[in-house]
């Protein structure tokens, strides 16, 4: 029988999560279909509902919902429960309705493992928005002990500084000086997404040898990575890292580990030409 996937969020309309599984549906031969669900608060519980009822087997959440599902379900596990923000819900055996959270292991499957001598290193977050529990996460498990968080709205690091008590806080208006201290940097902001807002400076300060890594992947190349790259320093753009929490999340509705393979990333490329 026909398995029906999707992903909740709004704005969801240019989200490259169909194409990313329903290519491993068809590589893998599974009758499936994989499709966007662009909701409102009101629409969670129905949605939850056709997941009890089989009509669903999966569904991923993005923006805004990754915390509001977590009072859908009835269980919060692992990652999920440690960031308190839910990307990937499924029917367990037990018809459990489970909020797991595989954006963690998205970040650090694509970069974060390649860190060398982390415990020596100094990470900083900027921005306190939906992604950046998970990349606070992330970071953390990678073995980095000095973690700081900027963000323009100084509150959510407050807010986020309860949950992930051993984070340091960086003014906003000091960002720019402040940049030179940190050997990994995340942009975890929605600056630099396609037709949006950017940085109003440029990343000049950067130490020598510091990593870049932009959350944003549409663009391939944000304003900034596009100017560190041509620095010369390391940088990532966010598509792997939605590869990577795409594939766990395949992995916990089917149980196939999907291959990440060249055909794949020419498509998702071509997507975002
Ligand atoms: P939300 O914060 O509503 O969950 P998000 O897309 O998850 O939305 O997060 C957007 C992030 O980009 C936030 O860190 C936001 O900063 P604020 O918390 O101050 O809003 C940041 N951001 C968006 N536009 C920005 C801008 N023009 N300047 C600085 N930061 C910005």
């Amino acid at each position: 029988m026909k398995k029906f996937f999707g992903i909740i969020g709004n704005p969801i309309k240019h989200s490259l999560s169909p194409v990313l599984h329903n290519y491993w549906f068809k590589k893998y031969n599974i009758d499936a279909d994989y499709s966007i669900i662009e909701a409102t608060d009101k629409d969670l519980p129905d949605i939850v509902k056709k997941i009890r009822e089989g009509n669903y087997t999966g569904i991923n959440v993005t923006l805004p919902f990754k915390q509001r599902i977590i009072h859908n379900v009835d269980k919060v596990v692992n990652d999920a429960e440690l960031t308190g923000s839910v990307n990937t819900v499924f029917l367990d055996n037990n018809k459990t309705l489970i909020g797991e959270n595989t954006d963690v292991f998205g970040l650090q499957a694509a970069y974060l493992k390649e860190i060398e001598n982390s415990s020596n290193k100094k990470a900083l977050v900027i921005g306190a928005g939906g992604v950046s529990p998970s990349v606070i996460l992330s970071i953390q498990k990678s073995g980095i002990k000095n973690i700081s968080i900027t963000n323009r709205t100084n509150e959510k690091c407050i807010f986020l500084k309860k949950k992930f008590k051993f984070l340091n806080i960086v003014s906003w208006p000091s960002l720019k000086s402040e940049i030179q201290n940190f050997d990994i940097i995340v942009n975890a902001t929605s600056l630099g997404l396609k037709n949006g807002e950017d940085f109003s400076f440029n990343f000049s300060n950067t130490k020598k040898g510091a990593i870049y890594i932009d959350t944003i992947y549409n663009p391939l190349e944000t304003k900034t990575l596009k100017y560190l790259k041509e620095e010369g320093k390391k940088v990532f753009n966010g598509l792997y890292m939605f590869i990577y929490q795409g594939q766990k999340s395949f992995y916990l509705w089917n149980k196939i580990n999907p291959e990440i393979d060249d055909e794949l990333i020419e498509l998702l490329n071509s997507k975002l030409k």
